[in-house]
This record gives structure tokens, C-alpha cells and sequence, in this order.
């Protein structure tokens, strides 16, 4: 039974680092409420030069050492990103270029914050499906362009980066005790789709508009969708909390996080927490918070990994990983 198999991993982020003091000088904020309210302390933020598929490719290329790899191994990329550098051509295949890779082929997933969770999933089904045999996997974003500078209860929220594993296709027993991506639960539902939005878009405004959002709207919902695809993911798999070695959360916020992790019954100290040196990067999150929890020897390989997000869609899921 074809598994697909982690075989590396990699990240980055811009050069500058915006802290919440400085934060107090762009709105009417404090160090004290951010950290209260989110976790955040501070967050990094792309300046000239720096775009979507720069992070990108240089996460990528982090990714392809980490694995011991070039692109001339890779035959897909897929990019998950809500904020790509041109309306068309995708992100993935302009990182696709970048990295000299002229063969194969490339796309981006859009699912906002749960983006790589899709794209992880969207990349197992293509080598499950003998299409694909080592996909590099992005989650890129520069959510810094598309806020509202002037409006504190946003801006505040989120930074840029980017995060990339290479998954490989490799022959399993089809048991948990296998390494790779062992399930995926995805959800959407449209009728959210006001609580967590871009109010412009080349079909209605021919704008990119400024992210909208309703804080307390998408905290409510946040901590139930996201238990329950966790749940499902155990549930499939016959796991439980226990069971786990690490939880790596999409990273929007300290309170989401902990909320969830504790109505999972899953102890603070297995869960990966990035969220207050980054801020909340969107789909780049979770690869980002992996990088971090991989390099520093935390995850090992072995490990049984959830990895979760919700976002704007309302969109959400799970997917269970052996390390
Ligand atoms: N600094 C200081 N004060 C602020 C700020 C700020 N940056 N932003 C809002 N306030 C004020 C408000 O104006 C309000 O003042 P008022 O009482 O005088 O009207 C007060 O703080 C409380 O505002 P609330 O919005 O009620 O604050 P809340 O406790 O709900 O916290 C927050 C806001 C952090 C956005 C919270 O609702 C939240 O975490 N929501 C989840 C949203 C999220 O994480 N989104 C990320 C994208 S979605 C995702 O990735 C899952």
C-alpha cells in the first residue's frame, strides 16, 4: 500500500521583525493587550523584494536539502496561499521556475488558513493515485499586503513566511505503525463566508482588498470545528490523544490553541506552539511551526503528528501523520 512519506522539511521568513511595541506605533494598540488577547509578541513582515514566491522558493529549497534532493527528484508542486504575487500564474509555478524546474507540473490550493492541511491532503491523494512520486508542498503567504494598516482588531493578528515539505510515495503495510500521512479530514462551509473575508477580488472590485473579520465570530466557532476533525482523524485511525506525540496547530492565536488542545484531553506540553514568534501566517503556519519542532529535534521521526487548522469560509481539518 503506497504511503506518502515525510522526507523533509524547511522554512522562511522576511528579514524584518515587527514587534508589538512597534506595533503601538502604527495603531492604538499595547504589547500588553496583544499578548493577552493572542500570544503574539511579535511577527515578521515582507519588505521590497521580498513576495510570496521568494518565501517560497526559499523554503522550498530548505525543504529540497533537508531531504537531500534537487528539484530534477521533485514531479508536482503544490502551493497553498490566499495571497499569491499575480492573480495568474499560480505561485507554484513561478516557484517552480525559480527553482530551475522545467518538468512536471505545479498549483496552488486556496483555503485560506487551513491551505496546507488541503494541500498536504490534495498531495497524498496524487501519489496514492500513482500521479505523482515526491511532491514538494508549500504553505507561502504575505498576509502583510493585504491588511488594513489602520485597523488595529487585524493587523495586529498576522505575519508573512513560508514552510515546505517534500512527501515521497513509499510502500507501507497500510497499518498506523507506518511512516507518512495515514488521514485527512477535510470540511468547508460557505455560509461563514462573512465573518473572515477580502472584500475585493479581480471579478467584483478589480482590487485585492483588505482582509475583514469578526474576531469574536471566528473564536466562537474556531474550538468545535477544529475538535471535531481531530476527533475524526482518531476516530479513523483508532488513536487516540494519548497516542500522540505532537499536536502542531495552525497558528492563530494562543487561545484557540489551547482551548482546543485542552477539550482533546491533549497536554500543553505536546503541543507546538510558534504562534508568538510568528503571528498568524495563514497556510504557512503549520509548515513553518514543523520546521521549527523538526529542526530543533523536538519531532522525531516515528512520531505520531496531528496536524489541524480553520480558517476563512469557513474552512477546516485534520490529517494524522507518522513522522
Ligand atoms: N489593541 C487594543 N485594543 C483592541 C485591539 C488592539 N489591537 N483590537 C481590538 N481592541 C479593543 C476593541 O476595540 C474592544 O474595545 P471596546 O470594548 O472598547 O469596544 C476591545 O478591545 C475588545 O474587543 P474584542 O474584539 O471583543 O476582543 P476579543 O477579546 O474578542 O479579542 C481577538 C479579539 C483577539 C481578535 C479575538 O476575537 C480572537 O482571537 N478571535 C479569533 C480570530 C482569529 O484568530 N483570527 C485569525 C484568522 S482565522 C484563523 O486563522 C483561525
Amino acid at each position: 500500500m503506497i504511503r506518502s512519506v515525510v522526507r523533509g522539511f524547511g522554512a522562511a521568513l522576511p528579514k524584518r521583525v515587527v514587534t508589538n511595541r512597534d506595533m503601538e506605533g502604527i495603531v492604538e494598540t499595547s504589547d500588553e493587550w496583544i499578548i493577552q488577547r493572542t500570544g503574539i509578541r511579535q511577527r515578521y513582515i515582507a519588505g521590497e523584494g521580498e513576495t510570496t514566491a521568494s518565501l517560497g522558493e526559499q523554503a522550498a529549497r530548505a525543504a529540497l536539502d533537508n531531504a537531500g534532493l534537487t528539484s530534477a527528484d521533485i514531479d508536482m508542486i503544490i502551493v497553498a496561499t490566499s495571497t499569491p504575487d499575480n492573480t495568474f500564474p499560480a505561485t507554484a509555478v513561478n516557484i517552480q521556475n525559480r527553482l530551475g524546474m522545467h518538468h512536471g507540473f505545479a498549483f496552488d490550493v486556496q483555503a485560506v488558513c487551513t491551505g496546507f492541511v488541503y494541500a498536504v491532503t490534495t498531495a497524498d491523494a496524487y501519489i496514492r493515485g500513482g500521479l505523482a512520486r515526491r511532491v514538494l508542498v508549500i504553505g507561502a503567504e504575505t498576509f502583510s499586503r493585504i491588511l488594513d494598516w489602520e485597523d488595529r482588531t487585524t493587523c495586529v493578528l498576522f505575519g508573512d513566511g513560508a514552510g515546505a515539505l517534500v512527501l515521497e510515495a513509499a510502500e507501507g503495510e497500510g497499518t498506523i505503525a507506518d511512516r507518512g500521512v495515514l488521514t485527512s479530514h477535510l470540511r468547508s462551509d460557505g455560509a461563514h463566508r462573512d465573518k473572515l473575508y477580502v472584500d475585493g477580488g479581480p471579478s467584483t472590485t478589480g482590487t485585492v482588498g483588505h482582509l475583514r473579520m469578526e474576531g469574536r465570530e471566528v473564536f466562537k466557532h474556531a474550538v468545535g470545528m477544529i475538535t471535531d476533525v481531530i476527533d475524526a482523524a482518531f476516530q479513523a485511525t483508532g488513536t487516540g490523544p494519548d497516542d500522540l506525540d505532537w499536536l502542531v496547530p495552525h497558528q492563530a492565536n494562543r487561545r484557540i490553541i489551547d482551548g482546543s488542545a485542552k477539550k482533546l484531553g491533549i497536554p500543553l506540553e505536546k503541543v507546538v506552539v510558534t504562534v508568538d514568534q510568528h503571528g498568524n501566517t495563514s497556510a504557512a503556519s503549520i509548515p513553518l511551526a514543523l520546521a521549527v519542532a523538526a529542526g530543533d529535534g523536538r519531532i522525531k521521526k516515528g512520531d505520531l503528528v496531528m496536524l489541524e487548522a480553520m480558517g476563512g469560509g469557513f474552512t477546516w481539518g485534520a490529517v494524522l501523520v507518522r513522522w
